[in-house]
């Protein structure tokens, strides 16, 4: 059955593969996308987010922008590992998709209060928007279907040796999400590091030879050199594609429940998730964490997408 889902992004060069995965996806429906301050300051988020919605022919999904700053602590960018465009390694041009008046906390709100038990939030950056939105309307924790998020780690961080990047930007968002009692699946680094794209996945899209391989293979070119010149890394991952991945095939990540709560305080682990899998002192599970990734399963996922968005047979 096909999964309807709000992405909500910030889009930086990993969730643009997440928008054309969830487009290119047949067992994924876009009911919505949103954006959030993160990797860059909204509204270069909100028109990246355009920008790839204009490349692959999404004009019937609403875009709508969100939060331009986390609920407490400044915003805290990714310019290092997305450049100052936050899609560079293509040329891009004016986008013909418009975003939608609303913004993107009403967005979340109607749509999942207009279908209960139907729509799938999928965060892939800051949670920014969507703590609002289960502050705004609490409701909207029993009538999602579950939240399935891109971040956090219970193997170290990449801001921080204890904090992943999605988190880090705002821990208070975190907290209120992991504590608001919805299903949710906590897709962290330990996960999607492994979802890393080697000169094999380059070889398979470049020879998908369409518009929109092209932009993807320029996007991970230049993401490849950002991510060796930072982190040293050859093959760069796509963390956000991942949570896309688990909603349309959950047997491709194996899940275990666990206790995650959000490190506030800490002079050395901010943002940090504490992930419990002991299941001690009656401490209950109030997520279930992904542990593996089916790797070729995940690339022939992938360039299955791009292929169906391509028009190639
Ligand atoms: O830590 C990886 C996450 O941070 C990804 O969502 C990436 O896009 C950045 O937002
Ligand atoms: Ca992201």
């Amino acid at each position: 059955m096909t999964r309807r889902i709000i992405l909500d992004c910030d889009p930086g060069h990993d969730d643009a593969m997440a928008i054309l995965l969830a487009h290119g996806t047949p067992e994924v429906s876009l009911a919505a996308i949103t954006t959030v301050a993160g990797n860059h300051p909204l509204a270069l988020t909100t028109l990246n987010a355009l920008r790839v919605c204009t490349l692959a022919g999404i004009h019937d999904v609403p875009v709508a922008a969100g939060c331009a700053a986390p609920l407490v602590r400044p915003l805290f960018t990714a310019e290092d590992i997305h450049g100052k465009g936050g899609l560079e390694g293509h040329e891009w041009g004016e986008p013909s998709v418009r975003p939608v008046p609303e913004h993107a906390v009403d967005v979340i709100v109607d749509i999942v209060m207009s279908a209960p038990g139907e729509i799938t939030l999928v965060p892939i950056g800051p949670l920014t928007n969507i703590a609002m939105a289960v502050r705004k309307e609490p409701r909207i924790a029993e009538r999602v279907r579950e939240v399935v998020l891109m971040g956090g780690s219970f193997t170290g961080g990449n801001v921080t040796p204890a904090a992943e990047f999605n988190v880090y930007v705002d821990p208070e968002a975190a907290a209120i999400v992991f504590g608001a009692g919805w299903p949710l699946t906590m897709l962290g680094l330990e996960v999607t590091r492994k979802a890393a794209a080697d000169e094999e996945v380059f070889r398979r899209v470049s020879a998908l030879d369409s518009p929109v391989a092209r932009a993807v293979v320029g996007m991970l070119r230049f993401y490849q050199r950002q991510q060796m010149s930072a982190v040293g890394v050859s093959a760069p991952p796509v963390h956000d594609p991942c949570a896309i991945a688990q909603v349309a095939r959950p047997e491709l990540i194996p899940c275990r429940e666990a206790h995650v709560e959000i490190e506030l305080d800490g002079r050395l682990t901010t943002g940090m998730t504490v992930v419990d899998f002991r299941r001690r002192g009656g401490v209950q599970p109030n997520a279930t964490v992904g542990v593996d990734l089916d790797l070729p399963g995940f690339w022939d996922l992938f360039i299955g997408a791009l292929r169906s968005i391509s028009g190639v047979v």
